[in-house]
């Protein structure tokens, strides 16, 4: 199995445009070890096939363009086979909305997700040019079953959707009351190989299902959103604390560092970063008790053969 990262950072991504925090006037003057990096989204082949991407950022086509592996070869076509989504957020599924330029997407996504993106959504009508653009493939939560794309030709990559602690979008929240369909983890297994990659970029919390996956995989991509729960207050960015927001912090005694010290995976990776997180300063102390533990920071363009 290949992954290629094609963005790392969390929603608004680093640095925000509206953020003048430390690590973004640090990134943007230069004064600080971190790099740029773009919206959560990567993309994951077994041989042979074409590219599934697991979520489409906002900046797809600038994501696109920086990975030659994902530039067409003909006149009319992609090699992205087709697109996973694990939550309705919008750093997850705006991109789609880039991807209009009369193409066949498939989509897998859960029930939830797909209702969420597509009911009242005027833009969507954009997705809806031709019959047929946009195939929706339901992910159901716990089942397996093999990904495939626009042909419907197996990929030799079984996915499994598993629920995890989360919420609604925010731009959904004042329309009812969470949903186990609403935030999903992947599990994705190279037939070929039995090699097994766990993809979960936004959890609340650690369930014993969540756990399982974790524990199943050879890599491991993981919610590191934030280092420390008070995160965006002790900053003076607004009042959400990290539980407020779904995500469960790296750092401190109940945080994911501590949680998973006892995972067997030969490649244990934070994504979804904030721009707040002092994970991003290359030689900040936090940086260095992560990697001590065995665990690396996603950066856009890593690549992981697994
Ligand atoms: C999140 O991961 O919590 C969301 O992306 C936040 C947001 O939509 O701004
Ligand atoms: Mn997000
Ligand atoms: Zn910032």
């Amino acid at each position: 199995m290949r992954i290629r990262v094609l963005g790392s950072a969390a929603g608004g991504g680093f640095p925000q445009w509206n953020c003048g925090c430390p690590n973004c006037r640090g990134v943007r003057a230069g004064t600080i070890r971190a790099t740029p990096r773009r919206q959560e989204s990567i993309a994951v082949r077994s041989d042979g096939t074409g590219w599934f991407l697991l979520n489409t950022s906002p900046e797809i086509r600038e994501q696109i363009e920086s990975f030659p592996g994902l530039h067409p070869q003909a006149p009319r076509h992609s090699p992205i086979q087709a697109i996973v989504l694990t939550n309705g957020d919008l750093d997850h599924t705006l991109g789609l909305l880039s991807l209009r330029e009369s193409h066949p997407l498939v989509v897998y996504a859960t029930e939830r997700m797909r209702r969420g993106f597509t009911e009242g959504n005027v833009l969507y009508r954009t997705l809806q040019r031709f019959p047929g653009q946009v195939t929706w493939r339901a992910l159901s939560l716990g089942s397996e079953s093999e990904l495939a794309g626009v042909d419907g030709k197996g990929s030799g990559l079984w996915i499994e959707a598993v629920p995890v602690p989360g919420k609604l979008p925010i731009h959904l929240e004042s329309q009812g009351v969470g949903d186990p369909e609403d935030n999903i983890g992947l599990r994705i297994r190279e037939a070929a190989t039995g090699r097994r990659l766990a993809y979960f970029p936004a959890a609340g919390g650690l369930t014993p299902m969540v756990g399982k996956a974790l524990d199943d995989a050879d890599c491991v991509f993981f919610d590191g959103t934030f280092w420390s729960g008070d995160e965006l207050p002790a900053q003076g960015l607004g009042t959400k604390r990290a539980d407020d927001m779904a995500h469960l912090p790296v750092g401190g005694p109940g945080g994911s560092l501590a949680a998973l010290h006892g995972l067997r995976a030969s490649r244990r990776i934070y994504i979804h970063v904030n721009n707040t997180n002092p994970l991003l300063r290359e030689d900040s102390p936090e940086r260095k008790e992560a990697e001590a533990a065995g665990w690396e920071i996603a950066g856009d363009g890593m690549e992981v053969s697994l």
